[in-house]
């Protein structure tokens, strides 16, 4: 499905990751664009000044998600890896757009109802604290897409809505001038990506202050791990695996085999809590041993990660130029 077409991936600069984010996101879409015959993923740090606005933090995040893909497998030889705000083509695309997105589309898109929502909760004026990034936002994302003929965006299910306004932009913007300036691109729900469950068995998220941290050192991956909540049946009493959450988590990560012997152990009440927290603990550890090396290593050089994103943005602008030019002759009648 993926193979001849062209995927591009966009992500906000949230900080370090943890295993929830790696198994239910990161996993998922660098397995994708490794099988794409393009692939475009991209660091969305203009998406990010919204609503980050200390230089330092940014600076920061921006580091820690670009670390994070590398190490986790993307590979900037198949991939083109860019920053966003290294293509200026896309601001400039972004501007063309305006001229064709119905302010309405921004009134209903789903970002920008939800500050409106909460203001309105907390008995605020509507607009309060709501830049004109955050509500135009829709209409840049169109562009992230716009810009490379793209043919397939992974999105979660937050990100549809995004992706069918940049189709409504781009229909628009072609039935006016009566040719395709622009590819209509689709979005692709993965169907069943995991879910994981944090240690107290809430999906794993940093609000929640639940989380199994990914690139942190042994230790404290074994005290999330130890503190995921068990019950105090004693070992020798059978249980349906389904009933014990670290089983849970463990299905997202241990192979088939793997699990069975879990599942297997807890039924006959020949595996205790403790047994399956060690189980859990390795295989955490066995997936992300590699991987958080790379991510050390690639902070402490991130200079080598810079010119891969110069690199990328290399490959990447020109390829904005023509959609730019593409529009710019059709717009201004040249
Ligand atoms: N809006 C996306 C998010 O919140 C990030 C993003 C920005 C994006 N531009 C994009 C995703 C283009 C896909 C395509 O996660």
């Amino acid at each position: 499905m993926f193979d001849k077409k062209t995927v591009l991936t966009g992500v906000k600069p949230t900080g370090t990751p943890h295993l929830g984010n790696y198994l239910g996101a990161i996993k998922p879409a660098i397995d994708l664009g490794n099988r794409a015959e393009n692939h475009y993923m991209f660091i969305a740090d203009y998406h990010a000044i919204n609503a980050e606005k200390d230089p330092l933090v940014l600076n920061q995040k921006i580091k820690e998600v670009a670390c994070t893909y590398l190490a986790l497998g993307l590979n900037p030889n198949h991939s083109v890896f860019y920053r966003q705000s290294d293509i200026p083509e896309i601001t400039e695309i972004t501007t063309i757009l305006y001229a064709y997105t119905p302010k309405g589309f921004m009134n209903k898109a789903h970002a920008y109802k939800a500050c409106v929502d909460k203001n309105r909760e907390a008995d605020k004026p509507d607009d309060d604290g709501i830049n004109m990034g955050l509500y135009t936002y829709p209409t840049l994302m169109a562009a992230d897409i716009l810009s490379f003929d793209t043919d397939i965006v992974p999105v979660g299910k937050d990100q549809v809505q995004h992706v069918e306004i940049a189709r409504d932009i781009a229909g628009a913007i072609n039935a006016h001038y009566g040719k395709e300036l622009l590819h209509l691109p689709e979005y692709y729900l993965a169907e069943n990506v995991a879910i994981v469950p944090g240690v107290d068995g809430r999906k794993m998220s940093k609000s929640y202050g639940n989380i199994i941290p990914l690139f942190d050192d042994d230790k404290a991956i074994k005290k999330a791990v130890f503190s995921v909540v068990t019950d105090s049946r004693p070992m020798d009493e059978p249980k349906d695996p389904d009933s014990v959450m670290v089983y849970e988590i463990y299905k997202s990560i241990a192979t088939p085999d793997q699990l069975k012997e879990m599942a297997d152990g807890l039924r006959e009440g020949r595996l205790g809590y403790g047994h399956v927290k060690n189980m859990l603990l390795d295989a955490i550890i066995n997936e992300i041993k590699e991987p958080r090396e790379k991510y050390n290593y690639y902070m402490a050089h991130f200079d080598e990660v810079e010119s891969m994103l110069q690199e990328g943005a290399s490959k990447a602008r020109p390829v904005a130029q023509r959609t730019l030019k593409r529009l710019k002759d059709a717009v201004f009648g040249r």
